[in-house]
């Protein structure tokens, strides 16, 4: 079933919303070359408990009964597509594509968004892979308005992708977000427009292209979570949490 919210509800998830973004916003300006995933992820935990919220991956439980996530974001880096664990291993360097995703709970509701940095020197190819994704999520989330259907946001993801020479992953999507970080209905990133569910004002969804500069196909590595291109090219992940409107969709998860 899908959820549509009450205003009350809309505000609260705006300040989750506020939560993700801001603390989001300065995990991302901490990637430099030497630093890695681990303190990001431990500064993020700190700014959490500033913050009064709770970590919304922490603890998430597996989808196939295997350990939970054991940190607050993920780190995915170069082939890694998202649920990349934050370990102190995993230290940046020049080139590298450093995918971050974060949620929060804030008073009952959930914020969820994810963007990519690059560290320069970039390939252009590696460039223009942030930015595409990026833009993805920006066309999808215009088509994130009542009366229109939910293939239509999938379809703007696929062809803006696919028309750069670039291929999204389809076993993973985004979803519906409120009271519970995964609600209904899942979001994919291809689709056909005209298809699915209709959007309604109230509705909130987290939007999430995942892009690969090769193929689309994708594993899971040993460690249970992290998800790998599958010919070991880079791949970049946008998401933000936006709730449906008339008009034009309004994005939640922004620092004011
Ligand atoms: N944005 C991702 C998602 O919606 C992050 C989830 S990480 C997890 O699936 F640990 F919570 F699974
Ligand atoms: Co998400």
């Amino acid at each position: 079933m899908i959820v549509i919210k009450e205003e009350e509800e809309i505000e609260k998830m705006r300040e989750a919303g506020r939560i993700t973004a801001l603390i989001l916003r300065e995990v991302a300006e901490m990637v430099k070359p030497g630093v890695s995933a681990h303190q990001l992820n431990e500064y993020a935990e700190r700014r959490l408990r500033e913050l009064k919220a709770i970590p919304a991956f922490k603890n998430y439980p597996h989808p196939s009964g295997g350990k939970k996530y054991p940190a607050a974001l993920c780190v995915s880096v170069n082939h890694e597509v998202v649920h990349g664990i934050p370990t102190r291993d995993k230290v940046f360097k020049e080139g590298d594509i450093v995918s971050l995703d974060f949620g929060v709970l804030k008073n009952g509701y959930y914020g969820d968004s994810a963007l990519t940095v690059g560290i320069e020197p970039l390939t252009k190819r590696a460039r223009q892979l942030i930015k595409t994704t990026r833009e993805a999520l920006y066309q999808a989330i215009k088509k994130a308005v009542a009366g229109a259907r939910l293939g239509d946001i999938s379809h703007a993801v696929q062809t803006y992708v696919e028309r750069r020479g670039f291929s999204v992953v389809r076993d993973f999507a985004g979803h519906g977000i409120g009271t519970h970080l995964h609600e209904e209905p899942q979001v994919p990133n291809f689709g056909i427009p005209g298809r699915g569910p209709l959007l309604k004002e109230r509705m909130t969804m987290a939007i999430e292209p995942m892009v690969n500069m090769g193929d689309w196909r994708v594993r899971v590595e040993s460690d249970g979570w992290t998800v790998v291109t599958a010919d070991g090219q880079p791949s970049a992940h946008f998401e933000h949490t936006v709730v449906v409107r008339d008009g034009e969709a309004e994005i939640l998860t922004v620092v004011e």
